[in-house]
This record gives structure tokens, sequence and C-alpha cells, in this order.
């Protein structure tokens, strides 16, 4: 469920019009509820209420200061994946003791700048990795806390670009290698094997990946805090969300009204699919959500520019496109398309395409969708998690702004780039 309703014949997020925000700050616009991101942060954390565990949030899925502010507030902790995303989570006063720095690619300066601010875990993923994360603790005098990420050779079913957990990815260690690992590490002077982390990919729409994954890696859980007294198990994010019908997905009847075989993966499901094989290993679980708590949170609204009717297709030109939310250009994804002033019913097949000098630059292709003209605003829904934070100002249009709303209120949480801003880094 999220915040995203007609009301009146006109899209809202909670009590507020989409239609007077796009007057008031233009387009394209991004506009975040508040109450969806508590709502799902809320609803995993309960699901998981019978087992010591803790909510890391992919700060990757959206990284504004007021979402991780919001989100920090409500205890959440937070995966990072470099020092940028640590500057952040700092600055929205997140704590850095509940932080998790995974990535392949750490450099010198991310280690040392994690490591004083005394950071909870870096996830650490090769073992040339963790020598030099030892060698860098020394020369500070102190003592890195990490765990290694297993690559467990599972198959998510995902699309093969948010796949990560099979041994052809280059993330983790390979199963096969990883007690090793851990062996060769704890040798290290500089390195106080703190957990094990894996991530077997993003957007999973089933359970049985997530069961197969945590039920072939919890013995080796067990094995480690035996042996080394491991005190955690993240069992990494990719719980999927609702795109194809994202608007109607909003509201509880939806949710009830779905057939049992193609029922949305629930955090409730997930949660009882998997806590019989974790509770009796006795560690702190740690969950990394990024897509479900922000995905269906926001929603990127455009305004159509022009129509243009081809031999074949019917294209609807819009003032956004894959610079600002990528996800169809780069992994075929689905985003639903749906007029901000509710339309009387009449669906045509269109291209709806960006201003972007590219033949990828589409969000959809030969779709039906609710009719929409010239001067009108249209919103792309579940737009939240990897949609700002992937945009680009390629082809020099400027960032749009980010819109949070709380109730009635809403407020600008990032202001839409100038020109001026285009250009400020640059010299002649
Ligand atoms: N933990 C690790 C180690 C990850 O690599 C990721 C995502 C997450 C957690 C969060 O996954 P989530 O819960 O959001 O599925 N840009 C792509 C998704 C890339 C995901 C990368 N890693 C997309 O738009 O579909």
């Amino acid at each position: 469920m999220h915040s995203f309703h007609y009301s009146n014949g006109s899209l809202h997020c909670e009590g507020v019009s989409i239609a007077d925000l796009a007057e008031k700050h233009g387009t394209p616009l991004y506009v975040y509820s508040s109450e969806t991101f508590r709502d799902r942060y809320t609803r995993l954390d309960d699901a998981f209420s019978a087992i010591d565990h803790e909510v890391a949030y992919a700060v990757k899925a959206n990284s504004n200061l007021s979402v991780l502010r919001l989100l920090a507030g409500l205890g959440s902790g937070f995966d990072i994946v470099s020092g940028g995303e640590l500057f952040r989570v700092l600055k929205a006063g997140g704590d850095p003791g509940k932080c998790t720095f995974a990535g392949v690619g750490k450099t010198r300066e991310e280690i040392e700048y994690a490591l004083r601010e005394g950071i909870y875990s870096i996830n650490v993923e090769s073992e040339e990795e963790a020598a030099f994360i030892s060698q860098v603790a020394g020369e500070l005098n102190l003592v890195a806390p990490i765990a290694f990420r297993v690559n467990p050779n599972v198959d998510a079913k995902t699309h093969k670009y948010i796949s990560t957990g099979k041994s052809e990815n280059k993330f983790g260690i390979d199963f096969e290698f990883i007690a090793d690992a851990y062996e060769r590490a704890s040798k290290l002077p500089n390195l106080n094997l703190k957990g094990l982390q894996m991530h077997i990919g993003s957007q999973l729409t089933s359970v049985s990946p997530f069961v197969e994954a945590v039920e072939k890696v919890a013995p080796l859980a067990a094995d480690l805090k035996e042996k080394y007294g491991i005190e955690f198990f993240s069992i990494g994010g990719g719980i999927g969300i609702v795109y194809e019908e994202a608007l109607a997905s909003g509201s509880e009847s939806w949710w009830i009204n779905q057939p049992e075989e193609t029922r949305p993966l629930t955090p409730e499901q997930y949660a009882a699919a998997i806590i019989p094989t974790l509770e009796p290993l006795g560690l702190k679980i740690l969950l990394e959500p990024g897509r479900f708590i922000a995905g269906n949170a926001g929603i990127l609204v455009s305004k159509c520019l022009y129509e243009k009717k081809g031999t074949t297709k019917t294209f609807k030109i819009v003032d956004s496109g894959m610079h600002q939310l990528i996800r169809p250009a780069l992994y075929e994804g689905f985003h639903e398309i749906v007029p901000v002033t509710e339309s009387a019913g009449a669906v045509e097949s269109v291209d709806v395409v960006g201003p972007i000098c590219e033949s990828g630059d589409f969000f959809c292709q030969n779709r039906q969708v609710s009719s929409f003209m010239p001067g009108e605003l249209i919103a792309l829904m579940s737009a939240g998690a990897y949609g700002m934070v992937m945009a680009s100002t390629y082809n020099s249009h400027p960032l749009p702004a980010e819109i949070l709303v709380e109730g009635e209120q809403a407020k600008v949480v990032r202001k839409r780039q100038t020109l001026q801003d285009l250009v400020e880094a640059e010299e002649v």
C-alpha cells in the first residue's frame, strides 16, 4: 500500500494535489510520500520482531537527506556503498554505529573515513580488500570490524543486470572459498570478524530464491559464530515491489482481491519463510532493503510537450526522460504511466519518449495508456527508488527538484538545478 491516489479526479500524494505542486514548482518533479516511507519501514521491521534484527536501509535507492533523516528518526540503520553515502548519512543525523559499508571497490580514503567515524561493519568482497583494510586500520591504530560477503551462487530470477548472487557476478567471495577466507583473515592483526553478509539480487518477486540462499548459507553462519564469534548475519535486500498496477496497489482492497498465486511478495511472507532458518542461529539479522522502502514512495511528474504521429506509431514527447529515470532504458523497467487529471477512460497505444538524443530514451513503447495531450501532466509511478539517484545532466538538462510530502504539507527537499549550477565547477 502507498499514499498516491486520485481525489476528485486529481492525483494526490497524501493530502497534496500533484497538479498544484507542478504549478508551483514546475516539471519534471520528483514527489515523495513520508507516510509511505514510514509504512514500508515499519511493516518490514515489525515482520521481523520475533528475532533480533536491524533494518539497514540501502541508501543507494534514494539518498535525499530528508529521506535519510526521516528513516534515521524511525531508528533505521544504513547500508552504504561509498564515502559519499556515509557523508550523507552523517549529514542527515544517522548513526555510523548502525552503518554497514558494502561495495567491491572501496578506496583508502573511504576505508579511513568509515573507520574514523566508527562504522558498524565493513562488508568485504575479496581477500585482497581484507588485507588492505587490516593494513589501513593498523596505520590508524584501530581494529576494523568486518564481514565477508558470500556469493551463494543462487539464481535470483530477476533481470540479469540486477542479479548479484551467481558466481559469474563480480560480487562477494564464492561459497567454496569463504571458509578459507575467514581462516586467513582471522590471522590478520587489525580485523575483528564481526559478521557475514550476502545479497542475491534486486526486485525479487518470489520468496523461493531467498529461502534457497538462506538455507544454503545458514550452516556457514553457525559455523563462523562458533569459530570466530561473529555477531551478525546480513541477508541483504532485494524484496520486489509492484510496478505494473502501481497506482491501484495503493489501496488495501487491491491486495485483498489479488489471486493467491499472483499476489506480490509481502514482508510478512518473506519473514515467515526465512525466520525458522534464521532464528536458531542466535545471530543479529540485518536486512538491507532499498527498493521495498523507497520504490512505491515516489513518483516522477512530467508534462507532455508534443504529440507526433508517425506512419507506425504515436509518440508522446514529454519533458523528462532517460536522464531522469533510466530504469526503462537500462533494465527494461516498467513504470506505470497515469494522467495527473483522471481521464474519462480513453486509452491509446503510444511511445512515451523524452527529449534526449538517444533512441533508448523512452518510458514505454507500444503501451496502452490513458490518453493525454500536450500541456497535460503525467506521473511515472514507483519512481522513488533508483530514480533521482541515477539521474544525470546528460544533454545538459538541469536535475529536477524533489518534494517530500507530509500530510497536507509539501517541502522542497532538493531545489531544481539552474543552468548556472550546470557549469559551476567548470572553467573556460
Ligand atoms: N544490499 C546490497 C549489497 C545491494 O547491492 C543492494 C542493491 C541492496 C542491498 C538493495 O537492494 P534492493 O532492496 O533495493 O533491491 N538500479 C537497479 C537496482 C540496483 C540494486 C543494486 N544493489 C534498479 O533500478 O533496478
